[in-house]
């Protein structure tokens, strides 16, 4: 039977299995362009180069079509040649694919966006991205040698404190004109330079990216986005496991807390009834709250498992129990307080972070 797929922005006739299995699932759209994301996505942080090739063509071969990545995560080169591959290869078209990256803190300023861009399109092997968020609200001197943060001798991080986002918004939004973003937003951004943006902004962002997930629910931040139809994407929506060794190891930067949101007696209870697993009852969660979810597996089991949260629903009572586990700003994980001395730039966004080490310092 041929059809024509309507999911997609190029009308596609096709009459596959794999489209069917796309139909399936769920999709939210975007502001201004109309343009459909997703609402399951494959994260790539911490996906090293070496391997994230073939997660993300086994990913792409499962049915994802939605990428997650950055310029930070250091593989946009191999999830380039991934996808590359997987078209050449005859596996399915650019137009079905929605790649996300990110303009990195090192580039957080308008004379860097456009050069930027097209070097995260060179690796990626792509002509356009479908989204680009500005990773973090502020911005670190850049080692032009090296494309990392500048440290300085007593180990922090060399801050730009001349930061500007309405100027790196206006140049986003020239290359979004231009063809090489599809859709713009942002990324641990608080409410109030969202705002500031939307008030200067021509075409305003239509994605925010932020930590969220069963402790840390961000429902503020959630009403706010919702009242200006900006689509919210879940980072960590397991809780990132991986993220504590991570820390440790790189950074030597030791969170007092670190959640364990697979081994929650409420989300086990759920995962039994419905023959799932706890993974899956905390990314159905969110995706049934319209939220998009970016998981990160370079397992080709979780692969599967993460994608299966689509084929059955949680009660209204369920719902609320798992709303109930929200612990607000101490759920949260990602406080970037791991690159030394961030805290004191202007744009840092978490003011209660802020506000707790100036207590812690008392
Ligand atoms: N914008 C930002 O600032 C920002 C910050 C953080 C993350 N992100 C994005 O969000 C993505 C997701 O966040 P995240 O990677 O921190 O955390 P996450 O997706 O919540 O958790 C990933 C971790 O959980 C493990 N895992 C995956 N599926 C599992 C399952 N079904 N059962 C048990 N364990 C499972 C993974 O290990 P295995 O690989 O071994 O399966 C990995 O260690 C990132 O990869 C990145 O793309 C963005």
């Amino acid at each position: 039977m041929i059809r024509t797929c309507s999911i997609f922005r190029a009308t596609v006739s096709c009459s596959c299995q794999y489209h069917n299995t796309i139909s399936k699932m769920k999709l939210v759209k975007l502001s201004q362009t109309n343009d459909v994301m997703p609402t399951l996505g494959l994260g790539t942080w911490q996906a090293e180069p070496s391997i994230v090739k073939s997660t993300v063509y086994a990913a792409l071969e499962l049915g994802y079509r939605h990428i997650d990545t950055a310029f930070n995560y250091n593989n946009e080169e191999a999830i380039g040649s991934a996808i590359t591959k997987w078209i050449d290869d005859g596996r399915g078209t650019r137009t079905e694919l929605f790649i996300t990256t990110k303009l990195p803190h090192i580039a957080n300023r308008a004379s860097d966006v456009e050069k930027f861009v097209n070097l995260q399109l060179q690796r990626l092997q792509l002509s356009y991205v479908d989204l680009y968020l500005i990773h973090v609200p502020f911005g670190f001197n850049c080692d032009p040698e090296t494309l990392t943060p500048k440290v300085n001798q007593e180990g922090n991080y060399e801050l730009d404190m001349a930061t500007d986002h309405i100027a790196t918004w206006k140049k986003l939004e020239e290359c979004q004109k231009s063809g090489l973003i599809r859709n713009i937003g942002l990324s641990n951004f608080n409410e109030e330079q969202i705002e500031k943006i939307m008030k200067h902004a021509t075409f305003k962002p239509q994605v925010l990216q932020v930590e969220l997930h069963a402790y840390f629910q961000q429902n503020e931040l959630r009403k706010f986005c919702e009242k200006h139809n900006i689509i919210l994407t879940a980072y960590a929506p397991l809780g990132s496991p991986g993220a504590k060794n991570h820390f440790v190891t790189k950074y030597k930067y030791s969170p007092n807390t670190f959640p364990d949101l697979l081994s929650l007696p409420e989300v086990d209870t759920m995962a039994k009834k419905y023959e799932k697993t706890p993974a899956q009852i905390l990314l159905h969660f969110l995706v049934k709250q319209k939220i998009v979810v970016i998981p990160k597996s370079t397992n080709l089991d979780r692969l599967e498992e993460n994608k299966n949260i689509y084929d059955f629903e949680l009660s209204e009572e369920e719902m609320n129990t798992l709303i109930r586990l929200d612990k607000g700003e101490k759920g949260r994980i990602f406080n970037f307080l791991f690159w030394k001395g961030v805290e004191y730039h202007p744009e840092y966004p978490f003011a209660n972070v802020k506000k707790q080490l100036s207590e812690d310092d008392i």
